[in-house]
């Protein structure tokens, strides 16, 4: 780092309040903020936290999640213990096979998965942006496979033109996604995070057979697949049907027979 990074470092107002108010990093802010106005991890929350050192983002967690809530941070690097009983650090790469089966057994089930992982800086932006988007993909499906119902994930993507891939992506899974960059982020840099809120079990698009078990006042066939509340027009009580999720609402899916 040269002699110009760290005076415009210290002159920095997020990097001086991380200091006085005891954050391991400044990245702490980024969190504040973007949970002040997305609310994606609540008291009592089991959260996954992917590229958590040095544990700036993890010591703002465990804030809101208190005594009853669970967190679990996962870096190549190693981070130091926050003195917390229920916080557990795992150093490795939440993108290969050994870490994600230790990540199953940890915690199966959670509400939220954060990723603030950055990948090794190239300087070649192209290579940058597209590790970055190969890291948010591992982060997508860790969530299809830890999340409940309702969860929440948010990540960190350097943008550029893969960028709204993933946006696509997220919203099989998720009933409100958005883009969006904290105030704690500097204008410069050209990372924004993916907030995606209201997961469900089925993806928008595929394929599903159902049995439908009821039907709703407006004639609706309703089912549950994989645990979600499924509308499906033009369905009759007891009827078992081949159908294509379309729209994922607030709470339930709907879908067309095909
Ligand atoms: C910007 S830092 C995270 C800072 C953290 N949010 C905080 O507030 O302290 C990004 C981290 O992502 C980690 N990382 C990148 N790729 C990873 C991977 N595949 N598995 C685990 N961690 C990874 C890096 O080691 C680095 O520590």
């Amino acid at each position: 780092m040269g002699k110009r990074w760290l005076k415009d470092r210290k002159r920095d107002y997020y990097y001086r309040k991380a200091k006085q108010e005891n954050y391991r990093s400044r990245a702490a802010y980024k969190l504040i903020q973007l949970n002040r106005r997305f609310k994606i991890i609540k008291p009592g929350y089991r959260v996954l936290e992917l590229g958590c050192a040095p544990g700036g983002w993890t010591q703002v967690v465990r804030s809101i999640v208190g005594d009853s809530g669970f967190v679990v941070g996962v870096d190549l690097q190693s981070t130091e213990p926050l003195g917390y009983e229920n916080v557990v650090f795992i150093r490795g790469d939440f993108t290969s096979s050994e870490v994600r089966d230790r990540l199953k057994q940890l915690i199966p089930r959670c509400e939220a998965v954060i990723s603030d992982a950055s990948p090794a800086i190239s300087g070649v932006w192209s290579v940058d942006h597209a590790r970055s988007v190969e890291l948010c993909e591992n982060a997508l499906s860790l969530a299809e496979e830890h999340l409940e119902q309702g969860g929440a994930l948010l990540v960190k993507v350097f943008q550029g033109d893969l960028t709204q891939e993933l946006v696509s992506r997220a919203k099989k899974s998720f009933s409100f996604v958005k883009l969006t960059k904290p105030k704690a982020s500097r204008s410069e840099s050209a990372e924004v995070y993916l907030i995606a809120k209201g997961f469900f079990p089925v993806k928008k698009g595929e394929i599903y057979e159902a049995n439908v078990a009821d039907v709703s006042r407006r004639g609706d066939g309703i089912a549950y697949i994989n645990g979600v509340k499924v509308f499906i027009k033009g369905a009759a009580r007891g009827e078992r049907v081949r159908v294509r999720i379309t729209a994922l609402k607030k709470g339930y899916a709907e879908a067309e027979v095909c």
